[in-house]
């Protein structure tokens, strides 16, 4: 339990988005929060994937918070911090999901409100965390929108092959949207290159040719291809715990103090 729990926080909230499946969206959801938390942060992770790779990734497979999962945040009426469960890592917490979540799609559409209805549970929670992050699934569908809609701010992870930028004007115009109309102050936080092997000229090309199209908001960490991080979730630990020595760890740690060092240079006053 941290020690500064008395301390009314007023978390930021991220959505990890992209529409492509596998591009290493829960991979950061998991390792960025974590690395964060690490760094003395209360950081709170979202599955909002009906997959469940985000509660297995760090093992909470199949697990249920007091009142439930995401599915129950987004349908019922529990107070939202029925919902967080505690994970193995300190100051890390789960909102978990399981393959129940797949009906929440169908089941919202009629709700009033139905795109609003996970900014309506984390809001409250910003005052417990200093930081909350969305693992949203490969779809542009009503749960990304839930997310969108909750969010600060978006982490585009692109994975580093031929087709990266493929499908990316249909999330930026879904973005256009949602700041049009339910959530104007949306930002992208930034856009993160990851799977990236340095061996190939195609890796060397995608990552100029993104740099060339999302400018200054391309992190300049960039998540390298690693063994490790994929055997991680096998394990049900975060692969910046699993072996903190490898070099996925280290870029994961690596991300998290560039974001955060890129927030703290926003928030001072502009120079005169
Ligand atoms: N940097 C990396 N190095 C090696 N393997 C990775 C890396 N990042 C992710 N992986 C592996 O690649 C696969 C896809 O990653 P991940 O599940 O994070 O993508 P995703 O975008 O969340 O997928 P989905 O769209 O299905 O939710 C997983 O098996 C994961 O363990
Ligand atoms: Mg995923």
């Amino acid at each position: 339990m941290s020690d500064n729990q008395h301390v009314t926080k007023s978390a930021r909230v991220l959505a990890v988005v992209n529409q492509k499946g596998g591009v290493g969206k829960t991979t950061t959801a998991v390792n960025l929060a974590t690395a964060i938390a690490l760094a003395g942060r209360d950081v709170l992770v979202v599955d909002a994937d009906p997959q469940g790779n985000l509660s297995s990734g760090v093992g909470l497979k199949g697990a249920r918070a007091e009142g439930g999962t995401v599915y129950e945040a987004l349908l019922t009426d529990g107070a939202p911090e029925s919902f967080v469960l505690a994970t193995q890592v300190e100051r890390l917490s789960l909102m978990p999901a399981d393959r129940g979540l797949a009906g929440a799609e169908i089941e919202m559409v009629p709700l009033p409100g139905r795109e609003q209805r996970l900014r309506r549970v984390l809001d409250p929670l910003r005052a417990r965390f200093d930081d909350i992050i969305i693992d949203c699934p490969p779809s542009l569908g009503l749960l990304t929108l839930n997310g969108l809609v909750a969010a600060d701010a978006v982490l585009i992870p692109l994975h580093c092959e031929y087709f990266a930028l493929e499908g990316l004007a249909d999330l930026v115009s879904t973005m256009r949207r949602v700041r049009g109309a339910l959530n104007p102050g949306l930002e992208i936080e930034g856009v993160l290159l990851t799977m990236y092997d340095d061996r190939t000229n195609l890796g060397q090309q995608v990552a100029r040719d993104v740099r060339e199209f999302f400018k200054e908001k391309v992190f300049d960490t960039i998540i390298p291809r690693n063994v490790r991080l994929g055997e991680a979730p096998s394990h049900g630990i975060p692969g910046v715990t699993y072996d903190p020595r490898s070099r996925g760890a280290a870029a994961y740690r690596a991300l998290a103090t560039e974001l955060l060092a890129r927030r703290a240079a926003q928030a001072l006053p502009a120079r005169p």
